[in-house]
């Protein structure tokens, strides 16, 4: 993942020091270079040793190397970075590098690297939510510099609030955004719908499809890395929650019809990935219903929610559609239909695509007439293909 990146982690003195060694070496599993500097108060909550030993480096404590060293610590720290993250970053540290102070190891590296800055702070609630802070992170926001937003639980000092350091796993994914993402989608609003639908028979049973909301979320989780705001509406999967993508869960697919016409217009991008079920039971029961009481299911057609959008498309729209025959001929059926933009359309049967993969292999079919064939690709890069099409339509 972070296969020839150099991250350098700056590590200053709140209790949470000793969650930087956890960083480290999943940066070091990820296939990172790592390079370690500290502050003298970091290395009183841990060793130096204990960073060198899992980043298998020697780590920066000090700007003035004895004679006969002729590496200038910070300068070759922040020309080697590729990225450089400050974990945890206390209250001072944060006040120093917004103001340009640059006394030791790690504010000098920051000061003197060209390369993005990611800041996790950490450090009692009074002190977070001191105005001082808050503006010294508002500065450093503006500047361009990544925060990692502190988490709220127990800390440290025994008080309950916002001021823990975040998850590792957040960091890691704001150290991958910094990394590998242009922030093109910035200032633009997205919508997506994932998943299935499920249409109530009884209070105990419903009709549902396979549709895992691996496409849907991919897409999501894309966009969100780009720097759009992203509204997800999922029907019920097992897939975990994105953090910073706002996410609405429905069941039925009037329910999806509802919550995204709602919200249509105030979208730049629209992409219907959900599997929505086209039939509701009619005759529905309360409570669970005696098997000898089913007799027959009686079923009337869903809305269309992509044909509904299809009518105004004030927005960038983009359909799906999932086929076992006939794939280009149905496809273009529904793109005359529906009126998307473009249609995606995979072919269920072909291995390496459709709904539980991680893969896909799909045609991209146009107004235009065009027809793409595109090879198979992970759901990630294939998210990204349909973003970058979806950004050429935008008004
Ligand atoms: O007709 P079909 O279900 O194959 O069309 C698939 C596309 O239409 C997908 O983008 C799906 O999200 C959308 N759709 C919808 N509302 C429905 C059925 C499908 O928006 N009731």
């Amino acid at each position: 993942m972070f296969i020839d990146k150099t991250v350098v982690v700056g590590i200053s003195g709140s209790i949470a020091a000793y969650k930087a060694a956890e960083l480290v070496s999943r940066l070091k599993k990820m296939h990172a270079r790592v390079r370690v500097c500290m502050t003298k108060a970091a290395e009183e909550f841990i060793t130096p040793l204990t960073l060198q030993s899992l980043s298998q480096n020697s780590v920066a404590c000090d700007m003035f190397l004895p004679a006969g060293k002729w590496e200038i610590g910070h300068v070759s720290l922040a020309a080697a970075a590729d990225i450089m993250v400050i974990a945890p970053a206390t209250a001072n540290i944060i006040g120093k590098i917004a103001c340009g102070i640059a006394d030791d190891i790690v504010t000098s590296t920051a000061m003197a690297t060209k390369a993005k800055i990611v800041i996790a702070p950490a450090m009692n609630i009074n002190m977070y939510e001191n105005e001082v802070v808050q503006e010294n992170i508002e500065k450093l926001k503006k500047r361009g510099i990544i925060i990692v937003e502190p988490e709220s639980g127990r800390l440290a000092c025994g008080t309950f609030g916002k001021g823990r350091l975040a998850e590792i796993d957040d960091i890691i994914e704001s150290i991958y955004e910094g990394l590998l993402y242009e922030k093109d989608l910035i200032g633009k609003r997205v919508l997506v719908t994932a998943g299935p639908t499920r249409e109530k028979i009884d209070d105990i049973r419903f009709i549902t499809n396979h549709s895992s909301g691996k496409m849907g979320y991919a897409v999501a989780r894309e966009a969100k890395r780009r720097g759009a705001a992203v509204t997800l509406v999922s029907g019920k999967v097992s897939l975990a929650p994105i953090k910073g993508v706002e996410t609405i869960y429905v069941d039925t697919a009037q329910q999806m019809y509802n919550t995204v016409i709602g919200r249509a217009d105030d979208n730049d991008i629209i992409v219907k990935a959900a599997a929505v079920g086209d039939f509701k039971v009619k005759n529905t029961f309360t409570g669970k219903a005696k098997k000898e009481n089913i007799k027959t299911l009686e079923l009337e057609r869903n809305p269309d929610i992509l044909f509904e959008l299809g009518k105004t498309k004030k927005y960038a729209l983009i359909g799906f559609c999932m086929e076992t025959e006939e794939l280009e001929m149905y496809a273009s059926q529904k793109l005359k239909e529906k009126n998307p933009d473009f249609i995606v359309a995979n072919d269920l049967i072909m291995e390496g695509a459709g709904f539980a993969t991680d893969t896909n292999i799909v045609k991209i079919l146009h107004q235009s007439g065009e027809i793409e064939d595109l090879p198979i690709m992970s759901k990630s890069d294939l998210a990204n293909e349909i973003l970058d099409r979806a950004k050429i339509l935008l008004k």
